[in-house]
């Protein structure tokens, strides 16, 4: 695993931009053989959007050949609810790329058969050849996309009950009230992002300190799902200075190093 500690929130984003820039280019993407993009929501990548949507303007980069696959939605909640995930994608980076409707993926929460929509995402997955860079943040309890406290790390795209937690954080967009915050989700699993041939944790913040600490230090284990990173050949986690309180000084000096030698 690398961790790439950066000053603060603004240069992680860049740094994530950057990356996810680069990879995109190195592919060369084309119709046939496009991209395929594994997206989180959630404050985190916020920044990092907006440095890929800076980039798209300054031609740095094309969405044209990206095909995206979204992490999660709520269930229930209506699409063109401003909080609905299909909301936020539009507003945070879909409106503003030059990515084709039809390559855009996000699981429909208001689906007539759950089961039957988590089958045909986890198809469509691998249907386009499995996701070549999946990124996502992390809930304070180290959860990846909803894969909560106790998720199976072998999972597949699934409904998923919220836990208290979730709801409590995720209540700031929903009035301050948990009891507003849908009780479901659909979510990819841990084995879905997992399989992916890459992937990319954005993590900033002190309330993300103990997630960082069991995502890198910790041993792999159900109650903190981002754990598994751990058992991936290419798993990188950027992360800031304030996320780092809760690791090793040991740790941090050992990454520190590593990356500055990579330069
Ligand atoms: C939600 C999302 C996760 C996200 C987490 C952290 O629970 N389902 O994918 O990582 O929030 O959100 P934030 O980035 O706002 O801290």
């Amino acid at each position: 695993m690398r961790v790439i500690i950066e000053p603060n929130y603004e240069r992680l984003s860049e740094w994530a931009a950057n990356y996810v820039v680069n990879k995109i280019n190195a592919a060369q993407p084309t119709a046939e053989h496009p991209f395929i993009l594994g997206l989180p929501t959630g404050s985190s990548p916020i920044g990092m959007y907006q440095g890929l949507i800076r980039a798209y303007k300054e031609g740095r980069v094309s969405f044209k050949n990206v095909v995206t696959f979204n992490m999660d939605e709520y269930v229930g909640l209506p699409e063109e609810h401003p909080e609905s995930y299909h909301s936020f994608m539009k507003e945070n980076l879909f409106n503003h790329i030059d990515c084709p409707a039809e390559n855009i993926h996000i699981l429909n929460g208001n689906a007539p058969d759950l089961l039957e929509e988590c089958a045909k995402y986890e198809k469509q997955i691998r249907e386009a050849g499995g996701i070549d860079l999946f990124i996502g943040g992390i809930g304070p309890d180290g959860h990846i996309a909803f894969n909560e406290p106790g998720s199976s790390l072998s999972s597949r795209t699934r409904i998923k009950t919220l836990t208290t937690d979730t709801r409590v954080a995720n209540s700031r967009f929903f009035g301050g009230n948990p009891e507003n915050v849908p009780a479901q989700a659909l979510t990819v699993g841990v084995g879905t992002v997992m399989s992916a041939k890459e992937v990319l944790i954005l993590c900033n913040g002190h309330n993300k300190s103990r997630a960082l600490q069991a995502a890198v230090e910790g041993p792999v284990t159900q109650m903190w799902t981002i754990s598994s990173l751990q058992l991936h050949p290419h798993g990188i986690i950027v992360c800031d200075e304030a996320a780092c309180e809760e690791i090793k000084h040991g740790t941090y000096r050992f990454f520190k190093d590593v990356e500055r030698d990579n330069l």
